[in-house]
């Protein structure tokens, strides 16, 4: 397992310093509406009784991240301090493996047999919340969408299409989806990149036992019938530009998972692989139409290479670079905008060293 970044040095009052963390929950608690006492328990996904609950999850997936090997680092420690106060969570040596949800080929003979474990697991948790919650509790699922994640076609991850394949023959039909701000502005990630600003939220409901089939004309139709004005709402609720793609999976899988099934002319399921490219289609097509575009002004370099895909440079007035944001974030020729790209690369700057400033870059700059 290798980390990206290392521990920051908790007496000083930098980011990752204790002061610092707990400032941030004391911004959250304040603004929480907490109306009654809540209690958390840990449990096994698979296992856990599902009946009167309402679920919201933000599940793993594949092998992104290690929880339980790197919770081991943190776990003795606090085995020692706090087993007496907490016995039930820390009652095993090292932290439960065995029933963790990750696609490690480590404890399952390979990569290939990993996955497998993985989304069986997956398929299996939605299936057991589908039979047990009642008909008319929703659910929301979190979903972190890396650019990473997607193919040239700007579809997602066959790893994601999986998931959300198995999420729909298990039962479930997406009623909406929607971006969420969920990660902070400034993260080292965010730059030179047209990284998603936030997760995506599935709303899920259960979908009716006799639910029609139809074919792929009909899903088609319908879509085209929908997503303008689906569109005009996700427009009307600021979904910056770079998230539209991805918000439009919502609408768009509403009409293909409200079907039981949606037939292609050999009589096969359409796959959700399929659904997505259409879906995609008939996005690009709606927006063609509308010829729509978003004029974007700021200061804010986080915040301009998480929304924009093409930037302009002005100094004075005139305009000095041009370009993808991925250009002009990873290359920029003109000294100006190189150094502007230059001062907000805080995360490349050694402990101790000055801050770099414009005029570094453009003598007298400002
Ligand atoms: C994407 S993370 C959730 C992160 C969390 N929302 C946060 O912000 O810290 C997925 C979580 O699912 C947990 N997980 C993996 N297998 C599980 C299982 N079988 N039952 C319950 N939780 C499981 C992992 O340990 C991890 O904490």
């Amino acid at each position: 397992m290798t980390w990206d970044f290392g521990e920051a040095q908790p007496f000083f009052d930098s980011t990752g310093s204790f002061l610092n963390c707990i400032g941030w929950i004391v911004r959250v608690t304040d603004a929480l509406a907490a109306a009654r006492p809540g209690d958390a328990s840990l449990g096994d996904a698979a296992s856990i009784d599902y009946q009167s609950r309402l679920v919201s999850t933000d599940p793993p997936y594949y092998d992104n991240i290690g929880y339980a090997d790197l919770s081991d680092f943190f776990y003795v420690w606090l085995r020692r301090s706090l087993a007496d106060v907490m016995p039930s969570g820390l009652g095993t040596v090292l932290t439960p493996k065995s029933d963790e949800l990750v696609a490690d080929p480590f404890r399952h003979e390979g990569a290939a047999q990993a996955e497998q474990f993985f989304e069986d697991g997956f398929r299996d948790v939605f299936a057991r919340i589908r039979r047990d919650t009642p008909p008319d509790y929703p659910i929301t699922v979190y979903y972190a969408f890396k650019q990473a994640d997607s193919d040239d076609d700007g579809t997602a991850s066959t790893g994601w299409q999986t998931l959300l394949e198995g999420m729909l023959r298990s039962g479930w039909e997406v009623t909406g989806t929607w971006p969420m701000r969920t990660e902070r502005g400034g993260r080292a990630r965010d730059i030179g990149s047209n990284a998603l600003a936030s997760s995506i939220v599935l709303a899920c409901r259960p979908r009716p036992d006799d639910a029609p089939t139809f074919n792929r004309r009909t899903f088609l139709a319908n879509l085209k019938a929908e997503l303008p004005t689906a569109l005009r709402d996700l427009q009307q609720g600021s979904i910056a530009p770079v998230d539209m793609a991805q918000a439009a999976i919502g609408p768009g899988m509403s009409v293909f998972s409200r079907y039981a099934r949606v037939l292609e002319a050999d009589g096969s399921d359409m796959t959700v692989r399929t659904a997505l490219a259409l879906i995609n289609q008939v996005l690009d097509e709606v927006l063609d139409a509308a010829g729509a575009a978003c004029l974007f002004i700021s200061h804010d370099l986080a915040v301009v290479s998480q929304l924009c895909s093409e930037v302009v440079v002005l100094r004075g007035g005139e305009v000095v670079e041009r370009g993808t944001a991925e250009q002009v974030f990873t290359s920029p020729s003109h000294p100006y905008a190189a150094g502007l790209v230059a001062t907000s690369r805080l995360d490349l700057l050694r402990p101790g060293t000055r801050l770099p400033t414009l005029a570094d870059h453009v003598g007298g700059a400002s």
